[in-house]
């Protein structure tokens, strides 16, 4: 299968990197950016452009890999330069239908993980989602998913987007309560270093355990007076102070 990548960023430049490395058809590329699509067409040696239109258009799959908000924008430009092709997108949160104005034969790949440059990602390790109307496609994308991971699922996008809900509240919101905390470390000049040791096995427990079960602190145990003396504190704190009271009356109403 020959392969037309869209979009380096943070999701399609480790894309990139596993259908490279295993041999899986990747043969395009194209970023905006000259230099990062030239440095990585020549590093890979497969075509490179920043230029749309010079794409190729006989592939047999063009995966968009650009931010949910513009999918539908790159779809329309693609439909232009590509009759008929196949596209799909990687976004947990968009829908398969995003691309269906532009190409009858449309679907999604979606990556369960999150990927930064420069962070190898083990794919083998990465569920990876498949969602399509069209069983030729989707014999593909199962096939091509196989190659690169140990555990692929079809999925709907009804489904997709409830995971991706999921996925935005054990990641994202996660990650943003360890910025908070830093925030408190930091202006306390304590080393914010003192917490990762907790942050992994907070991580790693819950591979284990149900994460109710997992569940420790002052708002499971019922320690009110430790939760009344962490707000005091937080007074001049008010964006950390709301969060914590939140997450407080969540934990209790468990
Ligand atoms: N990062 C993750 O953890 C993750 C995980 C799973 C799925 N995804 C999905 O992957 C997709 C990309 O996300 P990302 O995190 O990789 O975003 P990103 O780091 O912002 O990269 C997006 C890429 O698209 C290019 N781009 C932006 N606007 C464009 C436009 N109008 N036309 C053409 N190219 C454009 C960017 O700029 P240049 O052309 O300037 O390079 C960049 O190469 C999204 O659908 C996201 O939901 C991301």
């Amino acid at each position: 299968m020959k392969i037309g990548l869209i979009g380096l960023g943070n999701a399609g430049s480790q894309l990139a990197r596993v259908l490279h490395r295993k041999h899986l058809g990747l043969v395009a590329i194209f970023s905006r950016d000259y230099d990062k699509v030239s440095q990585t067409g020549k590093r890979k040696r497969i075509f490179y452009t920043n230029d749309l239109a010079d794409f190729p258009k006989d592939l047999d799959l063009y995966i968009l890999a650009v931010p949910d908000d513009v999918i539908g924008e790159v779809a329309a430009t693609l439909s232009h330069l590509v009759e008929g092709g196949r596209v799909v997108h990687i976004s947990g949160s968009q829908p398969s239908t995003v691309l269906a104005p532009y190409f009858e034969r449309h679907g999604v790949f979606y990556p369960l993980q999150t990927m930064t440059k420069g962070r190898r990602i083990k794919f083998q390790d990465v569920p990876i989602l498949i969602t399509t109307p069209d069983d030729e496609l989707r014999q593909d994308l199962l096939d091509l998913a196989h190659k690169i991971s140990n555990h692929v699922h079809i999925i709907s996008d009804e489904e997709r987007a409830w995971l991706h809900i999921a996925a935005v509240i054990v990641n994202n919101f996660t990650n943003h309560l360890y910025a908070l905390a830093e925030k408190i470390t930091d202006a306390r000049d304590l080393p914010f270093d003192l917490l990762r040791p907790l942050i992994l096995e907070t991580a790693q427990k819950v591979q284990k355990l149900d994460p109710q079960k997992a569940q420790t602190g002052p708002a499971a145990r019922g320690d009110q007076e430790t939760i009344d003396r962490h707000l005091q504190k937080l007074e001049n704190y008010p964006d950390i102070l709301k969060v914590y009271q939140v997450l407080s009356d969540s934990l209790r109403n468990r």
